[in-house]
């Protein structure tokens, strides 16, 4: 019998144990997946606990520690080496491997929804947004990819760190309240995981523009403010449920070799 955990702070809310469980019930799989909350004095003690235990296989990492994970495994992958963020560990010979199924997944559904867009607006600089941006950098754009983020400075630096992977010509980072046109319009912000969040960004020019698609990370709520006014304004929206399940899927394959589907059951759990 093996164990995995996903670890975070807080973790009460995450899904992740519904979802890991059902798969690992329906393909008979024996072996249990639970919630860890850790301070983020305890990472060492778990990643070196998981290296000694005879059962526990795996982890994810959920928000804080996907970046103060890494000190204490024992390799990247070149995508977590690249993003600089594991959301999946790996046992492999007794080494912790560090994954980022986040980037893969988010490249999938863009692939999976033929979201082939030519110019791209990501919306914030936090931990997750390297990884959205190494998805978008999969598409092999044509256009413009525009970065904004409250704190301007911070959206220099993560472009800085990722300048050797990407083509420093075709990205421009705005001022905060600068609003170009873009085929995709991605949320990476918290703003929105509160129902009355609203972002104090001006998406006018996109009134009746049914030609792009407005992408929000969050999908609890549902429908954030963003998605609500965009399809208010008869534009696409979507929100981050099939890339969660995607990363899920990914890191349920790395552990148990196993293609666990996407049905029904699954896709209620998580609504
Ligand atoms: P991390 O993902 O690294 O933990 P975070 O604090 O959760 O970081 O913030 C994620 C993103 O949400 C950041 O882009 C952050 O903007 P700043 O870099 O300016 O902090 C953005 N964000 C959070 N609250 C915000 C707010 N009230 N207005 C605008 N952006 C906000």
């Amino acid at each position: 019998m093996s164990s995995y955990f996903v670890i975070g702070n807080p973790i009460d809310h995450s899904l992740s144990p519904l979802i890991h469980n059902y798969w690992l019930k329906k393909y008979g799989i024996n072996s249990t997946y639970e919630k860890k909350k850790l301070e983020i004095n305890d990472l060492e003690g778990f990643a070196e606990e998981m290296r000694n235990s005879e059962t526990i296989n795996g982890a994810n990492v959920t928000v804080p520690y996907k970046n103060e994970i890494i000190p204490f495994l024992d390799g990247l992958t070149a995508i977590s080496d690249e993003t600089s963020s594991v959301n999946t560990i790996l046992k492999e010979n007794g080494k912790l491997i560090g994954h980022n199924t986040d980037a893969t997944a988010f490249h999938e559904t863009l692939n999976k929804y033929s979201l082939l867009a030519d110019s791209v607006l990501i919306i914030g600089a936090g931990g997750v947004t390297p990884s959205i941006i190494w998805g978008i950098r999969k598409l092999n754009l044509k256009g413009k990819l525009y970065i904004t983020n409250r704190t301007k400075e911070k959206a220099i630096q993560l472009v800085k760190k990722l300048t050797p992977a990407l083509n420093p010509n075709s990205i421009e980072i705005l001022d905060w309240g600068d609003v170009p046109n873009a085929k995709l319009i991605v949320n990476t912000t918290s703003i929105g995981l509160s129902k009355n969040d609203n972002l104090p960004l001006d998406f006018e020019n996109y009134q009746n523009n049914k030609n792009c698609m407005f992408y929000d990370l969050i999908y609890n709520p549902k429908e954030t403010k963003f998605l609500i006014n965009a399809l208010k304004r008869g534009n696409n929206i979507m929100n981050g449920k099939m890339m969660f399940l995607l990363q899920a899927k990914q890191a349920f394959n790395l552990w148990t070799k196993v293609e666990a589907k996407i049905d029904d059951e699954i896709l209620k759990i998580v609504d």
